[in-house]
């Protein structure tokens, strides 16, 4: 085996060039601390302040200080969700959210149940999508906050973020969105989309791991993070991490800048390799919305064919694929997602996510698909379904 071809970008990416460049002087070169008054300082300050400048202008944010910079997505979700709670306990302690998002907004409301809140998780249709009625009527007079993901991170679906946010605006409710898989697949502004707090990371647009952002729209109150130190206007003490920074900061801004050559190809890519499969493997399907949803995921079901044996076997073959969320991939149990859309268990079991980066081709789709034609029918010709009569 030679050939390595990596699917798994939703998951993680590699570090662009771009980015490497930006973060490799902070290193050494400019490596004060942002928080000193001399001149090392000031030089580095000056990139935490360009990085926090192309955010938010990526987003639209009227103010640069509305970006807190925090160690990744799963902080930035669990500061919006845990830190707009309490700020707002004395207002009522009702939060929404829906049932697909991932875990760490899942888990941090689960945390805030332990303490007294109380959540409403919505249902999702069969394309993962969260219906704005639904919305409506879970809002009660104690409902503090509503956080719905922008896109799922397995599916691929894309919300109604606005008219949500609209919604929850009209009852006076605050609104965040998880934008970890969203930043570079469409233009958000925050603005235009009326969204008060929004989460999101730089390892899923070629950019460090261990680094990301929450916005919080100016007014809107949330609970101090980490005391100790001044930093992100005293809300999250810590000195901060430099070169991270700048990285994230690349990242975005140049993620934002190509969404539109980015999107045209993952989307050919995408039709050329769903239109692939279709022709050489049976009993697929295709899970999320079949229009509202990113062009650089892929979730299907191989009807017959057991999801984590079929990762295995094309990892073998070098092709690096996921199945249900890559950060439970431990886990054994059914995707909490694809359970929601309404999966059974042994379909959703046989699931995989295929998430396409910038540099892949149609010539690397062809020996994806040929691998995965030959495993899939490996799989079922072992399958106790398949000799129970399926075909
Ligand atoms: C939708 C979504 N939210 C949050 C996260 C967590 O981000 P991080 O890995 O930066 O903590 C992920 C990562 O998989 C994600 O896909």
């Amino acid at each position: 085996m030679s050939r390595k071809i990596y699917l798994d970008n939703a998951s993680t990416t590699f570090v662009s060039g771009e980015v490497l460049s930006e973060m490799l002087p902070c290193f050494n070169a400019l490596y004060g601390n942002s928080n000193s008054l001399h001149s090392y300082g000031r030089d580095a300050q000056a990139i935490v302040d360009r990085a926090r400048d192309r955010i938010a202008h990526a987003i639209n944010a009227k103010k640069s200080n509305e970006i807190y910079f925090t160690s990744g997505g799963t902080e930035a979700d669990n500061w919006a969700i845990k830190g707009i709670a309490h700020a707002y306990a004395s207002k009522g302690k009702h939060i929404i959210t829906s049932s697909i998002e991932h875990h760490a907004v899942l888990d941090s409301c689960k945390a805030l149940e332990k303490e007294g809140f109380e959540v409403t998780y919505l249902p999702v249709d069969k394309y993962g999508l969260v219906s704005v009625a639904d919305v409506i009527h879970a809002i009660r007079k104690d409902t503090i906050l509503v956080s719905i993901m922008a896109v799922n991170n397995e599916v691929g679906t894309i919300q109604n973020i606005k008219a949500i946010a609209k919604t929850a605006h009209d009852y006076g409710v605050i609104f965040h969105t998880d934008a970890v898989q969203a930043v570079g697949a469409f233009k958000i502004d925050v603005q235009d989309m009326e969204i008060d707090a929004l989460s999101m990371s730089a390892h899923k647009i070629y950019g460090p791991k261990g680094i990301g952002a929450l916005y919080v729209k100016d007014g809107i109150l949330i609970e101090n993070l980490l005391d100790g130190g001044t930093q992100e206007r005293g809300k999250r003490g810590g000195t901060v991490n430099v070169p991270s920074v700048a990285g994230l900061g690349k990242a975005v801004e140049i993620a934002c800048r190509d969404i539109s050559i980015n999107q045209q190809k993952l989307k050919a890519i995408r039709d050329y390799f769903i239109k692939s499969v279709n022709e050489k493997i049976e009993y697929v399907h295709i899970n999320g919305h079949p229009q509202q949803k990113i062009n650089g995921t892929v979730n299907m079901t191989f009807e017959m064919a057991e999801g984590e044996s079929l990762l295995m076997l094309l990892d073998l073959d070098g092709i690096a694929v996921s199945t249900a969320s890559a950060c439970m991939s431990n886990a054994v149990t059914p995707s909490h997602v694809l359970k929601a859309m309404g999966l059974s268990d042994e379909l959703a079991q046989s699931s995989i996510r295929f998430s396409f980066g910038k540099n892949i081709s149609k010539n690397d789709i062809d020996y994806v698909v040929e691998m995965l034609a030959k495993n899939v029918a490996r799989l079922r010709s072992i399958s106790a379904l398949t000799k129970a009569g399926r075909k």
